[in-house]
């Protein structure tokens, strides 16, 4: 081995190590730039193992309408700041995955078990913002007084599902589903998150303690099966009687007055 070849070969490995090094700072560059580039899923950078299932079961269900990051976009609205309890709702009533677009999101069996459920939700709370899975016991709603839930809900929540809770065919039947198969915590859930287009009633405007009181009302409705009867809780007949005899009077007092007046 003459000295220039040994010369020769240092020179090659020198510049292998430089090529070598280029590429090293390019690949770390580009990794740089991806990270400030990639779009950003705050779930892929979270611990919780609950949030990392989620995320996988999201990008796989439901991100076709709300988005990879739950921005939302021409399909679907935002889910950013809706929370757990939306999620919950919309998975356990089946409503989500949204099968077909139509003027209502209808209630079926859910396509996710509940263990999925919770993983979902748990990466859309991580998202940011929005009430958490409501937690209370059958005793605390069991205690409530049925009376009282029956008055809250004849103020904040016949008018669209009807006084039975049976929603369907009456005036809003379109709209206004029955109530007879949700849970307690849908029920609950419901009442925080307002899906389509029932209000959010929050905890200024009809407390915790009153909304458990709705909830056994509704229960009570349920199991209080009369199918033809006077039923006592569905006091819908005797209501609409009470406002056809004060409608009726008002108009002829009207009628009454404007007789008088011609005369
Ligand atoms: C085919 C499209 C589509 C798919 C797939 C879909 N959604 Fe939806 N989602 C919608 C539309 C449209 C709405 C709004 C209308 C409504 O509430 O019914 C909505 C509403 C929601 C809401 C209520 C938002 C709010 O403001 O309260 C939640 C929560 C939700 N979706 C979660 C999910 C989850 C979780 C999945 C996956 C398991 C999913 N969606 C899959 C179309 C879809
Ligand atoms: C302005 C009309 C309106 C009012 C008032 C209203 N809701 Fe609703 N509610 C709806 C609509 C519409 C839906 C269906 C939402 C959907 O399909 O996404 C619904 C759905 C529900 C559900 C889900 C039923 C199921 O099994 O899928 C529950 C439970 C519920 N409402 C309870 C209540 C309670 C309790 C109140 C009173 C505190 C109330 N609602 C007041 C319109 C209303």
């Amino acid at each position: 081995m003459t000295p220039s070849t040994v010369a020769g070969r240092l020179v090659s490995r020198r510049r292998q190590l430089a090529s070598a090094a280029v590429v090293a700072v390019a690949l770390g560059l580009l990794g740089m730039l991806y990270a400030a580039l990639a779009p950003k899923g705050q779930a892929s950078t979270s611990a919780d193992p609950a949030v990392q299932r989620g995320h996988t079961l999201y990008n796989q269900g439901c991100s076709s309408c709300h988005g990879f990051n739950g921005e939302g976009g021409k399909r679907a609205p935002s889910l950013v700041g809706v929370g757990a309890a939306a999620v919950d709702f919309q998975m356990g009533t089946g409503r989500m995955p949204l099968q077909q677009h139509g003027a209502e999101a209808p209630r079926k069996r859910p396509a996710f078990t509940n263990q999925q459920i919770l993983d979902v939700a748990a990466y859309v709370a991580s998202l940011g913002g929005g009430p958490p899975i409501p937690q209370f016991s059958t005793a605390d709603w069991q205690k409530a007084d049925t009376a009282y839930g029956g008055a809250l809900f004849r103020t904040n929540c016949a008018q669209c599902h009807n006084f039975a809770g049976s929603g369907g065919d009456l005036t809003y039947g379109k709209y206004a589903p029955s109530l007879s198969r949700a849970t307690p915590t849908q029920i609950y859930e419901a009442m925080i998150t307002g899906p389509e287009n029932m209000p959010v009633f929050g905890d200024r405007q009809i407390t915790p303690d009153q909304k458990l009181a709705i909830v056994k009302y509704i229960r009570v409705l349920k199991t209080q099966a009369d199918p033809g009867g006077a039923g006592l809780g569905r006091v819908g007949p005797v209501s609409e009687t009470v406002v056809g005899w004060l409608a009726g009077i008002g108009i002829l007092v009207i009628v009454t007055m404007w007789i008088g007046a011609r005369a």
